[in-house]
């Protein structure tokens, strides 16, 4: 045991002599055994994210911006970059926008993920410049069943491709000139791809090609017989067919991006129910649902990876939803959540998923509102909800994506059940939600305060056989051997944190902290836990 911390903190001093040295590096994406890291300045490193609201992509909105990033302890912004503001005359860009949120963002120490709203934003394509918008001959409309058009452009329009990758690479290009020190660390192309209330494009083009074969490789990585669109993917053939169109049409888009700054590149996920399919051809038809994962895999693969934004509060959709982004060819980063206090135990999964990034989305004090997908209103207690786990673990986010790039871990959010319970190699570990901190159900003897409310949560790293970092709040952790004949007991339980990568404690947790399981209350907090049978 003794022998695998110091290799833990070896192996994190060798990482943070290492970061000095790769400074200026690009960004990238790592996966090894099945593991992700996106590396920033050379070394590992989490998203503590969060995105401003759909408007907030102008200048005069930044003050309104940093303040609310700061009081989060978030460590990385999404916001928007829009077609029609970048280029709203043909062919003549305007950097002055990225430019300014480049030089805030350094002044606020904030790494930035730049959102495309290029050709489609939530599936229709409303931040696309009037030049754009007014030429429908050149810039084609999907079209519904009965011919007509509607106001989303057509992920087949030669001419509309043309112009949005046109622009993307004019800003990948300034990226390449301007950011020399990679404030920006990702770049979301477009934003929830997928047409509502029509399944695809029907317009006579789109007709020819449907009726063609499904390309092999295609049709290979969904696992089907080769055939015709309707007659390979029945059902789902007008969903899975848009997926195609629009995960080639990003494809180029993407490519062509990289060639002048290969960052990393994602695009985002409206998703719908994480066990079917039925809602697949009213709602995002084409964008990258789950279930349609294979086709968009195999036709962008320029895409480092597809994020789901999870706005729906129901614990089994959103942990369902976690579990299908979350693939050895898919790092798991949700770039967009509901910024409702509910939402903020699902951090905790995620993270134990591996993810490597997470962000609610909403957050700046414009005052507006996306409720009620979001908080009715954003005020001191909502942030300070969000900013509870994000200042734990600001200060270690690259020690704990270096952990979790080599290490196992596993989540558990608040649920229904009010328990959870997982095994880690030979421990068994079971957490409760909303008991008290001595677990005594007499009468008056109360819960917590918050037993009712959905919050709650917590990860571990397992770092050796009988070693853990363990982080949550309000929940209560226990570890037993998994095998009932053997007997456990608590060597020690460390509070602490990282600084410069070692592992830095300031007390013990004993007596009524662990007696019961580890209690986490209110203040979310870091253990080092170590164990031992006897
Ligand atoms: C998901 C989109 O990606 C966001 O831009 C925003 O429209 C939210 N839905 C709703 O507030």
């Amino acid at each position: 045991m003794r022998h695998s911390i110091r290799f833990m903190t070896l192996m994190l001093c060798s990482v943070a002599a290492a970061a000095s040295a790769h400074a200026g590096e690009l960004p990238r994406l790592r996966t090894e055994d099945g593991r992700h890291a996106l590396l920033v300045d050379g070394k590992p490193y989490l998203m503590l994210g969060a995105q401003v609201h759909n408007s907030s992509n102008y200048p005069s909105v930044l003050p309104q911006v940093w303040p609310v990033m700061q009081a989060l302890s978030a460590n990385t912004i999404e916001i928007p970059v829009a077609w029609e503001q970048f280029e709203p005359t043909e062919g003549r860009f305007d950097y002055s926008w990225v430019d300014t949120l480049l030089a805030q963002a350094r002044k606020n120490d904030m790494r930035v993920v730049l959102l495309w709203f290029g050709s489609w934003k939530n599936g229709d394509s409303t931040y696309t410049p009037e030049w754009v918008k007014s030429d429908t001959k050149r810039f084609p409309r999907l079209q519904k069943r009965d011919g007509r058009p509607t106001t989303t452009l057509s992920p087949l329009g030669e001419a509309t491709l043309a112009a949005d990758r046109k622009a993307f690479v004019a800003l990948m290009r300034h990226l390449r000139e301007v950011d020399r020190e990679h404030t920006v660390i990702m770049v979301q192309v477009e934003n929830e791809i997928g047409s509502h209330g029509v399944a695809r494009d029907y317009s006579p083009a789109a007709e020819r090609l449907f009726a063609q074969q499904v390309p092999e490789d295609i049709r290979r990585a969904s696992g089907k017989q080769s055939g015709t669109w309707a007659e390979v993917f029945g059902k789902e053939a007008d969903q899975a067919f848009a997926a195609w169109t629009y995960a080639r049409f990003v494809q180029e888009v993407a490519v062509a991006g990289k060639a002048e700054k290969n960052l990393p590149l994602y695009t985002n996920a409206a998703v719908f129910d994480a066990t079917g399919t039925a809602m697949a051809a009213q709602v995002a038809s084409g964008g990258p649902n789950w279930n349609v994962l294979p086709i968009w895999k195999t036709a962008a693969p320029a895409l480092d990876l597809i994020g789901p934004d999870l706005y729906l509060p129901l614990e089994k959709t959103y942990l369902g939803l976690l579990d299908r982004y979350a693939r050895p060819d898919n790092a798991l980063f949700v770039p967009e959540t509901s910024n409702a206090i509910w939402a903020v135990r699902f951090f905790w999964a995620a993270l134990g998923r591996g993810a490597i990034g997470w962000a609610p989305f909403g957050m700046d004090a414009t005052s507006y509102s996306n409720y009620p997908l979001g908080a009715r209103k954003l005020d001191p207690a909502t942030i300070e909800a969000f900013a509870a786990p994000y200042r734990l673990f600001r200060p270690i986010a690259r020690d704990w994506a270096a952990i979790a790039s080599k290490h196992p871990t596993w989540g558990t959010a608040k649920n229904s059940a009010g328990e959870d319970s997982t095994s880690m190699g030979s421990w068994k570990i079971s957490v409760t939600y909303g008991r008290n901190n001595f677990d005594i159900p007499w009468p008056g003897m109360e819960p917590p305060p918050w037993a009712k409310e959905p919050v709650g949560g917590g990860v571990v790293a397992q770092l050796g056989p009988n070693e853990f970092l363990v982080a949550g709040q309000y929940s209560r952790f226990q570890f037993m051997p998994v095998d009932p004949a053997v007997n456990g007991q608590i060597m020690s339980a460390e509070e602490g944190t990282f600084i410069d990568g070692r592992w830095q404690a300031s007390r013990r947790w004993n007596g009524d902290q662990i007696s019961y399981g580890f209690n986490f209350n209110e203040q979310p907090a870091l253990l080092r836990v170590k164990l031992s049978t006897y």
